[in-house]
Formats: structure tokens, C-alpha cells, sequence
């Protein structure tokens, strides 16, 4: 490592997270550990004193749990006790989760009640016959319920829910059913069943009458023979699942390596997107964070194991399903022009965001195009087949035919559909090419809600795109901007008066100003999280302007005490900024202490979950949203009114909206929150990784920070890669150096590996490259500026020859 000051602050932040996350669950537990549970003992919900159940050997907890995406909700349930994720294996009220305050009690008559703190009833576990007189939580994870001659009245392991433990069977008729979604406990889309033929299947079903649809896996342990039929599902105390037969035949639905039991936990479950997994994960994990591992996934390829009869499969409508290494679902749009259905919701399907052909005029074939998407297709709802026909006979034939949105061609034969498509998949192994149609242009469907209209005084295109939805830090994230206090925006300003176009200083704000009241209601008592950060929490609602309309809630939580003139006043100046590539602000509230801002909603979110996860976008994208950026960048450098210097670019504070334009997030809000006039820059502001090195060395702060960091962000658009990655032994990688090595070396395809067409495009990666290594660089001065950045990476003027961005290190 080059650079010792970047070397000292990856390991100095890794550790204390670190041992953060690894105390979080143990700080919960308290020793108690008989596992018994005594006639009228109880728990109660959101009580920080009370200690959950534990069975003897600590292994299992039974208690509440609060919900991810909802503080004041918790979930009566039972998880593993020692593992950090604590897993949950088992819960009563997904449907109904239970308010701050509720209590679960065992009771002679009833088994287990859970009631809200009026005293309401949600569940009871109820028993089969006469007086309970004590319960108690296995080793093995089960909750039983007994009378006083040791005769049990109940178990959770008769009543599972979406997994299955060791030593737990189901009977024929039994069934899992997956939850809704990672965080939503209620009903889900898939089950597991063992039918009364004998044959263990798992099969989606209809929200909310639970009718089932066809099986997309099956046991084949059915026999019109009864006496040979399976009767029972039985995962073995050694981890092995399988299906037992009436002649006690046993067929194996584990086929994976299974591990030892006494050193490691199995689990079966049914996860929320239909896969059915048998994990393990060891019990000594001696400090290393530890993971379930797969040993088997039913079925190998959900994607193309539903192609059957109705329902929408694990990826919603007009979805697209490809699988990821771990054999789970991946679900995307299939162009575009697409977006989600509920922007919240990945497998919830999407819709054409422009209008679709109808057979008159105004919609004919002259304004669609159809895209082409190699190895996939829509097995279900044709309604014409052609046969013998060639790629181009099938295509003009659904350009031409008004009811057609979709040709699949695929070995000389042609099929014509309709919307919806289901089960829609795209793996290597589909011998098909899709032709979707689609709208020429860009085209957008006019705006959904009567926003007053907006003044964009720069660029007459700018369309005003609504509803577009806002993105959500990551809890990593903010667990780092928690820890180190440094990591905050930071807002300077001086007076540009004589560059501002004069149009921009007669611009009114129409800001709206919010009661703390009005905006309580629109997030409804404040309750749907959608991310957090340095600057406060971020919450979901919804205002009424003509509409409803979905907005994002920003509830600031450290604002310096100003006078309130002076907010209104820097308040005023954000609202100001009118540009398609800023975030916009809709309004605020001051009120008493309460400091809130309310933003338009994006959908799609920051740009760093589609950079470094699962859903890579394409070269042309990354390069549309890096000059997206760029012109926001110099948008608020030198268009406004006000110079304002953002001081914390990173993909975390861009987000997208459905149509990948980039917006940038956060402007200006560090003036709010720090009012630091000493203009002595001893605090660092800004985000480790993306910081120039003025902000080390006492210089003066300007526009270039925001160069910089830009040159550093553009190199992660550029490789998909993190501007510091640290490794599992402790080395940490630094995007620039490696950049600058592989520029130097001449050798540069080295940062896009694999991605054809950023290969096929070496012109521009070279541009790119080039401009984000004159950012980089250790001398503000030497940095060009954003109209300089854009000029160049827009091809209008050439890119020189950069120096070594880093002559102050020693090597
Ligand atoms: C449980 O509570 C009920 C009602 O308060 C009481 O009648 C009963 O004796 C209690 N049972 C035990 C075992 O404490
Ligand atoms: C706990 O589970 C094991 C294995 O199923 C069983 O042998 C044991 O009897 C159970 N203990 C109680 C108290 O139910
Ligand atoms: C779970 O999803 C259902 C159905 O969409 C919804 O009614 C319910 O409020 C959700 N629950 C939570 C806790 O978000
Ligand atoms: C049904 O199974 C029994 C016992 O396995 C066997 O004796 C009988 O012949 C079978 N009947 C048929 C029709 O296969
Ligand atoms: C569990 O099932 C497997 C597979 O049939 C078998 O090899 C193993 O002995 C069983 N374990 C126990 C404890 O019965
Ligand atoms: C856990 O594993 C470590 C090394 O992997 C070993 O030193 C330690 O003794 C183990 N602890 C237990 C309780 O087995
Ligand atoms: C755990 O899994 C995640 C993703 O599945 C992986 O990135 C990480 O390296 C794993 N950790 C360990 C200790 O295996
Ligand atoms: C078709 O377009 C023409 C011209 O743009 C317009 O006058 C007419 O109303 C449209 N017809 C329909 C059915 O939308
Ligand atoms: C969008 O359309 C306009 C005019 O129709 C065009 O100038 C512009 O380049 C298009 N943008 C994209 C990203 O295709």
C-alpha cells in the first residue's frame, strides 16, 4: 500500500465496525438458560430489559423481533441465538405483526398468547387437550407445550413455517409457505407441500385465496399403489432431508456434501423468491462472520424450471429472470422503456413506461422498434406460431401486427405475444432470441401528477419525468458515517452574481412550506424507513398535489442552531437549483426544533447497488450517467446563482431514476448542518475514498474537491470496481493506483475485463480513463474544471497527456 494516510483509514474504520456488528446481538443476551418456561410467564415486545427465551444450550431463542422496515413492529419468533445474523427458523404473526409493548404469555388454557398492549388478542398457539403446566425450548429449536404428565399439547415443529429443522417431519398435507419478501412475514407466492399421493412438491399458489398452480419440482414419491406412496418429509437429526415411503424407502432430497450436525447447523428453507435451500453454517466460526453455505437448491434453475399454467413466477410480469451464483433469482426489466411495477418491489413485475400499439393511427408500426435479447424467452400466452420461418419473415411479422408485443424466433419456428409475459427467463441454455417491441425514441409517457410547473431555464428538453423516486444509503454505509464523525457534505458558497444567467436570479421558489403535522401524516407517523445518513433519516410518504404523489422525507437530526431566517434562506437556495441531473426539492418544514425536507421519490435508487452488485449496467448506460453527473456537476459549480460545492460525490449520493438518468443527491446540506465559517478546514468532510487531499494538508477549499471526487467516481463507472476495497486479509486496494498503473502500462482493457462493449468502444474508455486521471490529481490546480471535464469527455476538446496524479507519495 502507497499511501500510508489511505491505508491508516481503511483499517482504522474496519475495525471498530467490525466489533460493532459482532457485539450488536451479543449485547441482547442475557444468560437464562434452562430452557423451561413457566405457566404465566411472558415477554414483552420493545422492552430493552427483557430477555428472550433461550433454550438450554443457548443455540435458540424464542422472543420478538423487531422488523427491518419497521421499528415499532415486532415478530413473535424463534432464531438462532448464536449466530450473527440470527437467522429467524420460525414466527407466529407474519400476517399480523405486533405493535411496540405487545406480550406473549403462557397460560394454562390457551398455550401461547400474544395480545397488543390494549389487550387485544393476535395469535394464540391454543393446545390440543386439557391444562398446559410448562413449556420449553429444545435444543433443536422446537417450542413445545406440555401438560404435568410430560404429554405434549403443542410444538412449533407441527406448525412450521418457512423452514424445516433437524429432527422435524411433515406429515402428508403439510405444508411451508415462503414469505412475502426478505422483510414482509405475511403469506408469499410459494409452497412446499406433501400431497396425500405422496409426492412432495413445491408449486406457486394465488394471493390471497392460496389456490395452487402448477408444480414446478417434485419428489416423484407418488404411487397410485398407496401402500408404496411417501408418507412423511423427514429432515434427520444428521441433516439429511428426505422423503420416506409407506415401505420405508427413503428418497433423498438432500444431494449435496452434508456436513457433520454436531458442527454444524442445517436448516430447509423456503425462501421468499421460491427457491427451496438447504443451508448449513458452522458452529464455530471462532470470529470470522461465518455463513450458511448451500448444499442443495430445488429446483437447480427457478428460472426455468416455471413455465407452466398461471401465476406470474419468482419475478413478477413482463419480468426478466436470470440466476445468480448462490442459484437465486435475479429480476430485471427487459428494456428500458420498462420499469418496476412497485418501485419497491424487484419481483414484483414491470410495465411498459410508454403506450403501447393499439390498432388505430396515431400508434402505427412507423413509431416502434423491436430490441432484440439474445437466449431468452416467454414460454406462455402466444397466440400465433409460424412455421418454417426465418428471423426476418418472424420479425416483420409482429412489427406489422398490432396486437403483437413480443416475437420469439427459435429454430426456424416464430411465436407472436401478448402482454402480460410470464416467466420470462434468459439463460444460456434458452435456445431462443425475443424481439420486444418497443416505442422509438425516447419517449415518455406525459407527467402522472399536476406538479406546479417546473422552471428549467437551462435546457428546454429536460421532459419533468414524475414520479421519480429516491434511493436509500445503505446500512453499512451508515454505520461507517455513524462512526467516523467526518463524513458530511459540506456547502460552500460565494457569490458568482456576474456569471448567473440573469433568467436564474429572477427565478421565484416555489417551494412548498410544510407543518410537522401535515408531513406526519404524509409518512404516516413517520414509519417506512428508506435509508439513513450523516444528515438524518429519510422516510417514504406520499403528499397530495393534485395527487398523491410519492416523496422522500428527509427528517434532519443535527441542525446547527440558525436563526430561522437563515435556513429559509439556504433552503431557499437548494430549491433554487432547477437542473435534470439534481435531485429536486419540493418543500420543508421548520417547525420548533423539527428541520425536515421533503424531495421527489426515485425509484431505482443509488447508483452504487447497480456499480457493485448483482445488476450491472451496460457500458453506454455507465457512460450516459457519467456525463448525467458531470453536467450536474457543473451545473452547481457554475450555473446557479450561488456556486455550491457538493463535497461528497459518491455513488451513494446518485441516484437513478426509472429511465437511469443520474441525479445527484445531498447537494447543500452540509451549510445546514455545519455552519463552519472559521474557514479553518480542520474537520474532513466528505466520505474516505472519494476525499482529495486538500482537505489533509490545510489548503483552501474549492470546486475542485468535487473534481476530485468525481475522478474517482468516474473510474468506478468506468470498472464496476470500489474506490477502496478491503480484503478479507486485511490489504486494502486502491482504485486510483491500480487505474493509474494499468493507464501507464498501456494497458487500460484492464479495467473494463469482459465487458465487450466497453472493449469495442476503447476510444472513449480511453477518453474516460484519461479526463478521470486529470481529476485525480494531488494538485487542485492541475485539476481541470467541470466545464473542462465536460468539454473533454464529450469529445469536444482533446485530452492531453496527464502527469502522475501522485507525485507527493512516496512509493
Ligand atoms: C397465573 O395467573 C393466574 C391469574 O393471575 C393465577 O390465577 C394463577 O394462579 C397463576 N398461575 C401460576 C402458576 O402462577
Ligand atoms: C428435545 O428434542 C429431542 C430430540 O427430538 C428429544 O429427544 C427430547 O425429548 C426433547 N426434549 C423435550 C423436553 O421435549
Ligand atoms: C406485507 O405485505 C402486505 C401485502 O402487500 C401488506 O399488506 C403489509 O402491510 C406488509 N407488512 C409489512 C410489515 O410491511
Ligand atoms: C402394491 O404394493 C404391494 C406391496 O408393496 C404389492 O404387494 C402389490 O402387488 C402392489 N400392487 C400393485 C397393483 O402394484
Ligand atoms: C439420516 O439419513 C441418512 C440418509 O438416509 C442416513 O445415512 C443417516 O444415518 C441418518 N441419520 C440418522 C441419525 O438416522
Ligand atoms: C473453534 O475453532 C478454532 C479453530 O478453528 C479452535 O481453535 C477452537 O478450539 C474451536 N472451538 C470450539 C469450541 O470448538
Ligand atoms: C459471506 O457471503 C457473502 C456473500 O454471499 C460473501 O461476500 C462473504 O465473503 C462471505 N463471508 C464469509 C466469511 O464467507
Ligand atoms: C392522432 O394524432 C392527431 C395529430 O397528432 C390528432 O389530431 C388526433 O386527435 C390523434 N388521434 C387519436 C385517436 O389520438
Ligand atoms: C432523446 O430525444 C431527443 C430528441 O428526440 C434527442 O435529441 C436525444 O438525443 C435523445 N436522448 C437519448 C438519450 O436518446
Amino acid at each position: 500500500m502507497r499511501d500510508r494516510t489511505c491505508a491508516g483509514m481503511v483499517l482504522d474504520l474496519a475495525f471498530p465496525i467490525f466489533f460493532l456488528i459482532l457485539l450488536l446481538p451479543c449485547s441482547l443476551i442475557r444468560a437464562q438458560n434452562t430452557g423451561a418456561i413457566g405457566i404465566n410467564d411472558s415477554v414483552t415486545a420493545g422492552d430493552k430489559r427483557a430477555t428472550p427465551w433461550l433454550s438450554p444450550s443457548q443455540d435458540f431463542a424464542f422472543g420478538f423481533r423487531q422488523l427491518a422496515n419497521n421499528k415499532d413492529l415486532y415478530l413473535l419468533a424463534i432464531w438462532y441465538n448464536k449466530i450473527p445474523d440470527r437467522t429467524i427458523v420460525w414466527f407466529a404473526n407474519g400476517a399480523d405483526p405486533a405493535p411496540t409493548n405487545s406480550k406473549v404469555q403462557l397460560t394454562a388454557q390457551q398455550g401461547l398468547v400474544l395480545t397488543t398492549p390494549q389487550g387485544g388478542e393476535i395469535w394464540t398457539s391454543g393446545i390440543s387437550m386439557g391444562e398446559a403446566a410448562q413449556g420449553f425450548l429444545n435444543d433443536t429449536g422446537n417450542l413445545v407445550i406440555s401438560n404435568s404428565r410430560a404429554e405434549k399439547l403443542w410444538q412449533s415443529f407441527d406448525d412450521p413455517t418457512d423452514t424445516l429443522l433437524p429432527t422435524q417431519t411433515m406429515e402428508q398435507g403439510g405444508r411451508l409457505s415462503s414469505r412475502l419478501s426478505e422483510t414482509n412475514y405475511s403469506q408469499g407466492r410459494f409452497q412446499f407441500r406433501l400431497l396425500h399421493d405422496g409426492n412432495a412438491v413445491l408449486n406457486t399458489n394465488n394471493l390471497p385465496t392460496g389456490l395452487a398452480y402448477d408444480a414446478y419440482f417434485w419428489s416423484n414419491t407418488y404411487d397410485t399403489n398407496v401402500s408404496n406412496a411417501g408418507i412423511r418429509v423427514v429432515f434427520n437429526e444428521s441433516g439429511y432431508l428426505f422423503v420416506l415411503r409407506a415401505n420405508d424407502e427413503r428418497v433423498l432430497l438432500t444431494q449435496g456434501r452434508v456436513v457433520s450436525a454436531t458442527e454444524n447447523y442445517h436448516r430447509a428453507t423456503l425462501n421468499f423468491d421460491g427457491v427451496f435451500v438447504l443451508y448449513s453454517h458452522p458452529k464455530n466460526f471462532s470470529g470470522g462472520s461465518g455463513n450458511w453455505s448451500i448444499i442443495r437448491t430445488m429446483p437447480a434453475n427457478i428460472c426455468t424450471s416455471i413455465r407452466l399454467g398461471m401465476g406470474s413466477g419468482p419475478c413478477g410480469f413482463n419480468s426478466i429472470c436470470t440466476l445468480d451464483d448462490d442459484m437465486r433469482p435475479i429480476c430485471r426489466c427487459p428494456h428500458e422503456s420498462f420499469s418496476l411495477l412497485d418501485p419497491e418491489d424487484k419481483y414484483g413485475g414491470c410495465k411498459p413506461h410508454f403506450p403501447t400499439q393499439y390498432c388505430d393511427d396515431n400508434y402505427s408500426a412507423d413509431n416502434f422498434d423491436l430490441v432484440e435479447l439474445t437466449n431468452t424467452d416467454w414460454p406462455q400466452t402466444d397466440y400465433e406460431t409460424y412455421s418454417p420461418y426465418n428471423i426476418e419473415e418472424c420479425t416483420k411479422a409482429c412489427l406489422q401486427d398490432c396486437f403483437c408485443n413480443v416475437a420469439i424466433f427459435g429454430e426456424g419456428t416464430c411465436w407472436k405475444k401478448k402482454l402480460p409475459l410470464s416467466f420470462g427467463r434468459q439463460d444460456t441454455s434458452v435456445n431462443r432470441k425475443a424481439f420486444i417491441k418497443v416505442r422509438k425514441g425516447n419517449f415518455t409517457l406525459p407527467p402522472a401528477s399536476p406538479f406546479p410547473p417546473f422552471p428549467y431555464p437551462k435546457k428546454k428538453e429536460d421532459a419533468l419525468v414524475l414520479p421519480v423516486l429516491l434511493g436509500t444509503s445503505v446500512f453499512a454505509n451508515f454505520l461507517l458515517v455513524g462512526l467516523v464523525s467526518f463524513c458530511f457534505a459540506f456547502f460552500y458558497r460565494k457569490k458568482l452574481s456576474r456569471n448567473a444567467p440573469p433568467v436564474e436570479r429572477s427565478v421565484q421558489s416555489n417551494l412548498r412550506c410544510f407543518s410537522f403535522k401535515e408531513l406526519a401524516v404524509a409518512t404516516d407517523g413517520f414509519t417506512e424507513e428508506l435509508g439513513r445518513g450523516s444528515f438524518g433519516t429519510v422516510y417514504k410518504g406520499f403528499i397530495e398535489l393534485g395527487a398523491r404523489i410519492p416523496v422522500a422525507v428527509k427528517k434532519l437530526d443535527r441542525v446547527v442552531q440558525e436563526s430561522e431566517k437563515e435556513f429559509k434562506t439556504e433552503v431557499e437556495v437548494i430549491g433554487q437549483t432547477y437542473h435534470k441531473n439534481l435531485v429536486r426539492l419540493i418543500g420543508f418544514c421548520e417547525e420548533g426544533e423539527h428541520r425536515l425536507l421533503v424531495y421527489e421519490f426515485l425509484s431505482s435508487g443509488s447508483l452504487s447497488s447497480f456499480l457493485f452488485g448483482a445488476m450491472k449496467l451496460s457500458w453506454n448506460q455507465r457512460t450516459e450517467i457519467a456525463l448525467g453527473i458531470a453536467r450536474g456537476l457543473l451545473y452547481l459549480h457554475e450555473e446557479c446563482s450561488t456556486q455550491i460545492i457538493h463535497c461528497d460525490i459518491k455513488p451513494q449520493n446518485i441516484l437513478l431514476d426509472e429511465y437511469y438518468d443520474a441525479k445527484i443527491a445531498d447537494f447543500g446540506l452540509a451549510k445546514l448542518l455545519f455552519l463552519d465559517q472559521s474557514k479553518t478546514y480542520t474537520n474532513i468532510r466528505g466520505t474516505k475514498g472519494y476525499v482529495a487531499s486538500e482537505w489533509f494538508r490545510n489548503m483552501p477549499i474549492t470546486a475542485k474537491v468535487d473534481v476530485y471526487s468525481f475522478g474517482v467516481l468516474l473510474l468506478e463507472i468506468v470498472s464496476c470496481q470500489k474506490s477502496v476495497e478491503t480484503e478479507r486479509n486485511g490489504e486494502g486496494k486502491i482504485l486510483t493506483y491500480w487505474a493509474y498503473d494499468c493507464y501507464q502500462e498501456g494497458r487500460i482493457e484492464a479495467l473494463v475485463e469482459n465487458d465487450e462493449e466497453a472493449l469495442n468502444d476503447m476510444r472513449r474508455l480511453d477518453r474516460f480513463v484519461t479526463v478521470a486521471i486529470w481529476c485525480i490529481q494531488e494538485d487542485p490546480t492541475l485539476r481541470p474544471t467541470m466545464k473542462m471535464v465536460m468539454l473533454m469527455l464529450e469529445d469536444i476538446i482533446q485530452v492531453p497527456v496527464p502527469p502522475c496524479p501522485f507525485p507527493f507519495t512516496t512509493t
